[in-house]
C-alpha cells in the first residue's frame, strides 16, 4: 500500500478514497462501537482523511461515534456530514430544506460531532417544497459564520445543481455511483465537471454486493435495509450474482478481489472522483484502500463494463418510494 493520494472536491483537498461510516450505526444490522472506533482510527493512521456521516445515521449515533473517534485528531480529518431527513429510519420519509431547519440541523450536528466546524456539509436530499436557492442560501450563511467550510448536495438533479451553484459554489455531489448504478453518468457528471464540482460515489460496492460476499439475504439481520431493496429480492439477486461471477473472473486474473476491481473502476473515472466505501472492519478497510494501487488499462475497463451492462442489472436501486427522492 502506497501513501493515499490527494484528490480535490472543488477546492477541498481529501484522500482519494474516503470512509463511509453509515453502517457503523445504521442500515446494515447491529454494530460494535469499539470495533467501529478502531476502524476509524486505523483509517486515519493509514492516511484516509475524508469521513462520511449524516445526522440521519442511527438518529445521531453515527455523528456522536465519529465525534468520539476524532477527538484529539480533528486536524487530520475532513468531516463530511449531511442534513435533510427529518424523520427517523422506519418512519415515513420527511425531507426538510427550509432555512430554519438548515440552521437547526447544523447546530445539532456540531454538538454531536463535538466540533466547531464541519468541513463539508451536504443536503442529503432535495426538498421539493423549498426552492433550492433558500436551502443553499442558508447553507452559505453557515459558511460565512465559520460553521461550515464547503457545501455539497446528494442525489440532486442536474438542473438543481446549476441553480444551487449559482447561489454559492458547490464543492461535491454525493450520489450513488458504481458498476451497477450508472444513471448519473449521462447528464449529472458532465454538469458537475463543467462547474468544477467533485464527485463522491456512495455505495460504490453496491452495498457490499459487488464484493461477492452476499449470495443470499439469509445471513442479513432482520433490520438490514438491503432485505427491502429490489436488487437483493428473490429472483433479482440470483440474476445479479451472474455479474459478480464475471467480475470475480476478471479480478482473479489480476490477483485482486471483485470489490477492489469495482473501486478501481470508479477511481479511473476521473481525478475528481472520490469513492467512500463503507465498512466497519479494518480488514475490509485495508482491502478497499489497496484498490487505489490497482491500475487499469483501457481494455480492462472495457471488460469490466462489459461484465455489468446496465440492462442486465435486475431490480431498481431503491424501492419505489425512495426513488421519488433521488435525482431531483
Ligand atoms: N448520500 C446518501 O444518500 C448515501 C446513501 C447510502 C450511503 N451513503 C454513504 O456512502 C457510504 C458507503 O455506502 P454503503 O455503505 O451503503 O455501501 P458500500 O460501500 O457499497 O458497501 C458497504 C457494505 O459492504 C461491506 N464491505 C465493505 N468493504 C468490503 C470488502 N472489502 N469485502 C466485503 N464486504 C465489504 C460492508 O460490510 P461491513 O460494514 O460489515 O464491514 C457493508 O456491508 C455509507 O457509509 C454512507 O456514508 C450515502
Amino acid at each position: 500500500m502506497t501513501d493515499v493520494p490527494t484528490r480535490y472536491l472543488g477546492e477541498l483537498a481529501v484522500s482519494a478514497q474516503g470512509l463511509g461510516c453509515m453502517g457503523m450505526s445504521h442500515g446494515y444490522g447491529a454494530s460494535d462501537d469499539a470495533q467501529s472506533i478502531a476502524t476509524l482510527h486505523h483509517a486515519l493512521d493509514l492516511g484516509v482523511t475524508l469521513l462520511d456521516t449524516a445526522d440521519f445515521y442511527g438518529a445521531g449515533h453515527n455523528e456522536e461515534l465519529i465525534g468520539r473517534a476524532v477527538a484529539g485528531r480533528r486536524d487530520e480529518v475532513v468531516l463530511a456530514t449531511k442534513f435533510g431527513f427529518a424523520n427517523r429510519l422506519g418512519e415515513p420519509t420527511l425531507i426538510r430544506g427550509d432555512a430554519a431547519y438548515v440552521r437547526q440541523a447544523c447546530e445539532a450536528s456540531l454538538r454531536r460531532l463535538g466540533v466547531d466546524h464541519i468541513d463539508l456539509y451536504y443536503q442529503h436530499r432535495v426538498d421539493p417544497r423549498v426552492p433550492i436557492e433558500e436551502t443553499v442560501g442558508a447553507m452559505a450563511e453557515l459558511v460565512r459564520a465559520g460553521k461550515v467550510r464547503y457545501l455539497g448536495l446528494s442525489e440532486a438533479g442536474a438542473g438543481t445543481i446549476r441553480r444551487a451553484h449559482a447561489v454559492h459554489p458547490i464543492s461535491a455531489l454525493q450520489s450513488e455511483w458504481s458498476l451497477w448504478t450508472r444513471d448519473l453518468e449521462a447528464e449529472t457528471v458532465p454538469v458537475c465537471r463543467e462547474l468544477g464540482i467533485g464527485l463522491v460515489p456512495f455505495s460504490p460496492l453496491g452495498r457490499g454486493f459487488l464484493t461477492g460476499r452476499y449470495s443470499s439475504v439469509d445471513g442479513l439481520a432482520e433490520t438490514d435495509v438491503r432485505r427491502g431493496q429490489p436488487r437483493f429480492a428473490d429472483g433479482n439477486l440470483e440474476r445479479n450474482l451472474a455479474i459478480v461471477a464475471k467480475l470475480d473472473e476478471l479480478a482473479a486474473a489480476r490477483s485482486v478481489t471483485a470489490g477492489q476491481l469495482a473501486l478501481a473502476w470508479l477511481q479511473h473515472r476521473g481525478d475528481d472522483v472520490v469513492p467512500i466505501p463503507g465498512t466497519r472492519r479494518q480488514r475490509y478497510l485495508e482491502e478497499n484502500l489497496a484498490a487505489l494501487d490497482v491500475g487499469l488499462s483501457a481494455e480492462e475497463i472495457a471488460a469490466i463494463e462489459a461484465a455489468a451492462p446496465p440492462e442486465h442489472i435486475a431490480g431498481s436501486r431503491y424501492d419505489a418510494t425512495s426513488l421519488t427522492f433521488v435525482n431531483r
